[in-house]
């Protein structure tokens, strides 16, 4: 029924004739079609509304042409809510609303732009448990594991808050004759390109560094998430966040595409794969030199030195890899333990990984969820068969497990070649390859062996070797004795083709501004 109203408003829209009643008839068709909200019950009971709409000028709203996409719970595969698909008519509908609100946004006060934001964090903080389950109900990961997305959610838009009215230009004393300062201005509308493995967490990686230095945006999420992204929406227009400020599309890659190839769009922030990444930079090089910063895919390191402390490297390695099911991208994926230790080491990461327990996101016990979607699933599988096929020696795990949902097992590959496909490719599924060394030089180079540099791990109790090794590693982020320890004040992002430019921390703020110089000649009256 839905469907075929659907089509009907298309075939109307494509008539020149019908073009000037195209508007109103395609919302009267649409609206019909689908309601703009949907109630849900989550499996631990929380009951909420849904919102169904693309969210522009903060208001719910059917997309021009009608055309809807189902929503999956990957931990059950049962279809969850239907929501509204954004074509290229809707992100220019989204982006004309946006230019609007930017005029008075860029000039509203910063301190306001911060208390907004600041107010946008309280929403987070009080609907945290609402929003780690929907987000542990859309992408299966675990709901312990969401409530600690959601923590750093909260803590990312409040760090924004803080910085927005903090942004300095400077005055550089040139005694030529001028008085010469610097500001730092926002760009304009933003694109945004968010993936499905932290979909709120990408939300607030993109939207608050933007909104802070006074951008306005147009933020597309990924078609196996968009559940989270439309319900934060709601507080956007409920704390005051004025009309076109925030605008979110739901949408496949056509969509994304569209806001990559726009005009008017000053710039596109965007995290996915190296693919992706590499057409958007085509596409923003082709359509206006908007700016662009990537944040892509890896195949990180994770070396344990024998002089480490072996529970928590066994513990540290096990968690790089099997946190939110492997599918993070500085994800500990490529493992390399020192020779001497090498086959104890690997016993006890075997046992680790069979202790994790895969299962019921809801389950306070999970630590692993399911995959996110049936694609990715099918990818990890072909991984899988491909490292049995190249001679890798299946330490444990390598296969789906006998449920519904797209769960795995959490897989150790040992005593892998550096040219093996699941060597050099990224996986991002719970499966980890291991390798020995035996020299600081030789791991080095081993770890360097990538054309990826996001992420890097290193276990040693010899503070001097910490400090030379986490020198020599090529990527955007070491970690020592830990693994993925983010903190909203502090960089991330990618060497080679892992990215380019930082978020969180001072340094994405950068990315958000740009510099004019202003120089001012000064006429002495005596
Ligand atoms: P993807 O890079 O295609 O998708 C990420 C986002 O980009 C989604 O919102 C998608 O709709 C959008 N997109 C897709 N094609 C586009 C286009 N031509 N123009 C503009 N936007 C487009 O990644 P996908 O297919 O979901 O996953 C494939 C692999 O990518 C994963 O297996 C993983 O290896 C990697 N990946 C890495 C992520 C990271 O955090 N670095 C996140 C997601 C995926
Ligand atoms: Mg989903």
């Amino acid at each position: 029924m839905s469907r075929s109203l659907t089509q009907a408003a298309r075939v109307l829209r494509n008539s020149s004739a019908a073009r000037s009643v195209f508007a109103s008839s395609i919302r009267f068709y649409s609206a019909s079609a689908l309601p703009l909200k949907t109630p849900i019950t989550l499996p631990n009971g929380i009951k909420y509304d849904q919102p169904t709409g693309l969210f522009i000028n903060n208001e719910f709203v059917a997309s021009q042409s009608g055309k809807t996409f189902t929503v999956e719970s990957p931990s059950t595969q049962h279809t969850v809510a239907e929501v509204y698909e954004g074509s290229e008519q809707d992100v220019e509908i989204a982006v004309k609303a946006a230019e609007e609100a930017f005029k008075s946004w860029s000039q509203t006060p910063a301190s306001e732009r911060g208390l907004l934001l600041s107010k946008l964090a309280d929403k987070i903080h009080e609907n945290a448990e609402l929003l780690a389950s929907i987000e542990s109900f859309d992408n299966g990961k675990a709901l312990t594991l969401a409530r600690g997305d959601v923590a750093l959610v909260e803590k990312v838009i409040r760090y924004y808050a803080g910085i927005a009215d903090k942004i300095y230009g400077t005055q550089i004393p040139t005694n030529d004759g001028f008085f010469t300062y610097t500001a730092r201005e926002p760009l304009g509308v933003c694109g945004q390109i968010i993936p499905w493995n932290f979909p709120l967490l990408m939300w607030s990686w993109k939207i608050g560094p933007a909104l802070a230095t006074g951008n306005t945006v147009v933020l597309k999420t990924a078609e196996s998430t968009p559940l989270s992204a439309l319900v934060v929406s709601q507080f956007v227009q409920e704390v005051g966040i004025p009309a076109g400020v925030v605008n979110i599309i739901s949408g496949f890659g056509a969509t994304g595409a569209a806001i990559a190839k726009h005009p008017r769009i000053k710039k596109v922030a965007f995290t996915g794969s190296t693919a992706t990444g590499r057409y958007i930079m085509k596409a923003a090089a082709e359509s206006n030199l908007k700016k662009v910063t990537l944040e892509l895919g890896g195949k990180s390191p994770h070396i344990i030195f024998d002089d480490a402390d072996l529970d928590t490297a066994v513990e540290v390695a096990a968690l790089g890899i099997f946190y939110n099911s492997g599918e993070v991208c500085s994800a500990g994926s490529r493992l390399y333990v020192q020779d001497t230790i090498y086959d104890e080491f690997i016993a006890r990461l075997k046992a680790r990984a069979e202790a994790i327990s895969v299962g019921d996101p809801f389950d306070n016990e999970t630590f692993q969820g399911s995959q996110t979607s049936k694609a990715q699933l099918d990818k990890i599988l072909k991984y899988i068969e491909l490292g049995k096929e190249e001679g890798a020696r299946l330490v444990t795990g390598g296969e789906r497990l006998d449920r519904p949902g797209y769960f795995i097992a959490p897989t150790v590959f040992a005593d892998v070649k550096e040219d093996m496909r699941i060597v050099r490719e990224e996986i991002f599924g719970p499966v980890i390859v291991a390798t020995k060394f035996s020299s600081v030089s030789e791991v080095v180079d081993l770890a360097n062996n990538s054309e990826y540099g996001l992420g890097a791990g290193l276990h040693t109790e010899d503070i001097n070797k910490a400090i030379d090794v986490a020198g020599r590693i090529h990527s955007g982020s070491v970690w020592v004795n830990t693994y993925n320890a983010f903190h909203e004040a502090v960089p991330f992002g990618g060497f080679n083709q892992s990215g380019m430019g930082r978020e969180m921390g001072e340094q994405s703020i950068d990315n958000y501004t740009q510099t004019k110089a202003v120089r001012i000649k000064i006429n002495p009256k005596n």
